[in-house]
Formats: C-alpha cells, structure tokens, sequence
C-alpha cells in the first residue's frame, strides 16, 4: 500500500475530510449515507476519503466526471483489480474481478444468459417461486422480509443457474450458500475484514470451513453435468457456460465454471433480494403507492411497477460506490490523479442530486413516468464495460415479484417510522429487515380477491 499521506501526493488529490483514517473509516461503516452527504457538502463534488486498508479514494459525484470515468479507457480504470475484496468469495477467475482482456472474453460468454428472450423465459419460473413463497408467510403478524426475499431471490438464481430445482446436492449446496453469505454479510465481519483486509479473512478457520463445502459442492455440480448428454438442448446458465467456447475452440475450465457460479450466485441474489426490501419498505410507508401499484398491476400494466424498480433503487440504491482502480495517471474533473489512486463514482451521491431530482429524499415513483433515467444520473448497476451483467435480470425479477405480492397480500407498516440505512457488508439494507404486517388474507376487497385469481400481466413485463 502506497503512503497515501504523503504531503506531495496529497496536494495533487481533491480536499477531504482531515481527520485521521480510523475517524473516516468509522462515519463510512456507521452511517455512510450522512456521512457521504456532509463531505459533498463541505468540500463539493469530488473530494478525497481514506478508508481502512484501502488507498484513497476519489468519490465522484458529478454526472459529467462519472461519464469521463464509464466512458474512459478500461486499460487504465481497471475495476477488477478494485473490487479485490471480493476475491476470497468469488475467486480469482471472477468475471468481476479480471480485467482488460480476460474481463471482456468472460463477459461476453455470460451476457446472452440474461438478456432478451432468453431472459424473459425465466418469467414464469420467477412468477411461481414468489406465489409460493408469499403463500407461506405467516398471517396477521409482523415479518421481515429481507429473509423471505432472499430465500426467494436465492431459489430463482439457482433454478436460472443450474435449471432443476429438486436433487439432495443441489438442496445442500443452497444451505451452504445461504450459511456462507450469512457469514460473510455479517456486519460482524466487517470487522476482522477491515482489521485483516480481505486476502487474510479466507482464512479465519471457520470461514475456510464453510467456503471449501461450496466449492465441494460446485465441482461435484459441474461434473455430473459435465457427464450428462443432451447439452445443447438445456438452456440453463451452467449449461450454457459448458457449452460455451474461446475464440481458440477451448471451454471454460473446472476452477473458472466454478469462479463464475459463485459469482451470479452472489451477485445475482443478496442485491436483489435486498432492492426488493427497500421496495416493500417504502412503499407500505405511501399507502397511495402502494394502492397505484395494485391497480396498474390488475390492470395488466407493468408501467407503474417499473418506475417503482427504478424509484428503489435510486432512493435506496443496494450497492452505494463502484470503484475503479487507476493504472496509470489521468485527469478527471481537471484533476491530475495519480496511478494506483481508486476513482469511485457514488450512486448515493448522484442520486440525491436536487438539480436531477427534485425533493431527492422523496419516494416518487411518478418522477420515472415522467422522464426516463439517465446514463449517468440513474447509475444503481455502475457503468460502462463493467455495467451489472444482471440488470435487465434484476429489474425483470422485481416487476414480478413485487407485482406477486400486491397481487396476493396485503401489507401494512407495523410502524410508521421508516426503517434506517444498515450496512451488510457491502450492501445497504433496512436495519430492521424491510417489517411489514401482513393481513389475513379476507382483508382484501371481494373485486380484488377475483383479480388475484387472474392470470398476471407478467408476461408482457419487460425490463
Ligand atoms: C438489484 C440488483 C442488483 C444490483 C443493485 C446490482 C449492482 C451491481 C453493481 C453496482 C455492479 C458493479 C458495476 C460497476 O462496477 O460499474 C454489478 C456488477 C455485476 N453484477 Fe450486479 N446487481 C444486481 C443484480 C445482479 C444479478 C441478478 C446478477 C446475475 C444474474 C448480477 C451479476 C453481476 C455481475 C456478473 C457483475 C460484474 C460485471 C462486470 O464486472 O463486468 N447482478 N452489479
């Protein structure tokens, strides 16, 4: 690590808060949205931080400077190199955590797995799995349902992923799954994780333990399928990545397959689940969008949902910063920044813009109805090259599950405070696990009991 304090350097870097690091460190894990909007306050759009083990950072909060780093040459803004600390979870193959060439050649290997129609299959699989799960929560009480969303999310990514949803390894690799990122979103872990930095905390015993059980279990997946016929024939991601090939006629090897599991099986589930906890969150707080997104739904509309989605995940954007690592110096904004420096363009930030959006800590929904995002302004998947691989997968699943559940239940605030912003690791989720009350289910109106009954416009949803 380079000595970010040196006086040269620092004259160079954008103002910043002077305290020493473990002062910074401790507003960015505390209350990291405040803390953000205090420093934009005082020393303006870009302004320089020092967290834990990480060099500085260069928070970005101006749509033009973040075009200039999405836009910029990807040889020098390397992003896998930046996200390292995720390495110990996902592995070194990681799609999130190559760069340069590697990243590009495993991207392309993984888009059409979730896009277009192919995509859009995984509709009715969606549909079912959270009629189910909505099915199954308790009545007349107050639930969490941040774990409900995750046991679902994880349900729908691995039937996306591996394509059955029966079979006694597949039913231990998901409770693998949900003990290892229970353990690793811990906000518990943080701490071992900030004190050892992430190359250490793979091996905290206990850690290890669970880690080596799902990779046992992803070879064992990847080999037996790697042994049945027909192929060609499934659609499912892992045998599409079976399938796939380089350039040079060669596939995916064992360790790499692995590597990219691991990844949408991460990826693809804890933000999801978490968005849509922020959705319900909300919306039981605005009873009168709660009602608009009953009717639109019943009336075969996915309009008003999307802008939901989208409203969700400005407000309450899961993931706050992307962050790039610079390979050799640039200038961004008009400031020289030297090479090994992390840029990182903050959604938080730019989502609370008034100048792009007016009462920005106001749930609007209408606000998309009236002008679509932009590139720049409405950035909850990052940018450019390194764009969400799951996006149009992500905003797809919550148009159905959220249409499923105003569809079959009716949910009320248990309080009316609204729940704050807590750190999960990475992620920013309600600190009380999105509570809601769920009614019995006779509380719904006779009309809106027979429209439940209908078949849902989720088909004609797309993202
Ligand atoms: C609401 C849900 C989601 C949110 C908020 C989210 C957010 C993000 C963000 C912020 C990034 C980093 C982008 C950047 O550095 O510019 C990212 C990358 C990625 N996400 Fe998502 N994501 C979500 C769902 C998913 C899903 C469902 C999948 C898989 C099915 C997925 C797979 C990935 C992958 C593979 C990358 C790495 C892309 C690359 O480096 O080229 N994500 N996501």
């Amino acid at each position: 690590m380079t000595d970010s304090t040196a006086p040269e350097r620092s004259r160079s870097l954008p103002p910043g808060p002077p305290y020493p690091r473990a002062l910074q460190t401790l507003g960015w894990m505390r209350r990291p949205g405040p803390f953000l909007e205090r420093c934009r306050e005082r020393y303006g759009d870009t302004f320089t931080l020092r967290i834990a083990h990480e060099d500085c950072w260069i928070v970005l909060s101006d749509p033009d400077v973040v075009k200039e780093v999405f836009t910029g040459n990807p040889a020098t803004l390397h992003a896998g190199e930046a996200n390292a600390i995720l390495r110990p979870l996902l592995g070194d193959q990681s799609v999130l955590l190559l760069d340069d060439e590697a990243h590009l050649v495993k991207r392309k290997l993984m888009l059409p797995s979730f896009h277009g129609e192919r995509m859009e299959r995984y509709g009715e699989l969606m549909r079912e799995i959270a009629e189910r799960e909505i099915a199954s929560w308790p009545r007349q009480q107050t639930l969490a349902l941040l774990p409900q969303m995750q046991a679902l999310t994880l349900e729908v990514i691995m039937r996306a992923v591996f394509g059955v949803d029966r079979g006694p390894r597949l039913d231990r690799l998901r409770a693998l799954l949900r003990r290892l990122l229970d353990y690793t979103m811990d906000p518990r872990t943080l701490v071992p994780l900030v004190l050892l930095g992430p190359e250490r905390l793979a091996f905290i015993p206990q850690l290890r333990r669970v880690f080596d059980q799902v990779d046992l279990a992803l070879h064992e997946e990847i080999a037996q399928r790697r042994q049945e016929p027909g192929l060609a024939e499934r659609d499912d991601v892992l045998s599409l990545l079976l399938e796939a090939r380089y350039d040079d006629g060669t596939g995916m090897s064992d360790q790499e397959l692995r590597d990219q599991l691991m990844t949408l099986l991460v990826a693809g589930h804890e933000t999801t689940a978490t968005a849509l906890s922020w959705a319900i969150e909300r919306l039981v707080r605005h009873p009168d969008k709660l009602q608009r997104l009953r009717d639109d739904v019943a009336a075969g509309s996915n309009e008003y949902v999307d802008a939901v989605a989208k409203e969700t995940l400005r407000l309450r954007p899961v993931i706050p910063i992307v962050v790039r690592q610079l390979v050799e110096p640039m200038e961004i904004g008009g400031w020289a920044l030297p090479a090994g420096i992390r840029v990182a363009p903050c959604i938080h930030l730019i989502h609370r813009r008034p100048d792009i959006y007016p009462e920005p800590a106001r749930f609007r929904p209408e606000r998309f109805l009236e002008s679509p995002p932009g590139t720049y302004t409405w950035i909850p998947f990052g940018g450019g090259i390194r764009r969400c691989l799951g996006a149009s997968f992500a905003l797809f699943e919550m148009q159905v599950v959220l249409g499923a559940i105003v569809t079959h239940a009716r949910l009320r605030a248990p309080v009316s405070a609204g729940e704050r912003v807590r750190r999960r690791a990475i992620t920013w989720t309600p600190s009380r696990g999105a509570e809601v009350l769920v009614e019995a289910d006779d509380a719904r109106a006779p009309n809106e009991r027979t429209a439940a009954t209908q078949p849902q416009a989720a088909e004609a949803v797309s993202a």
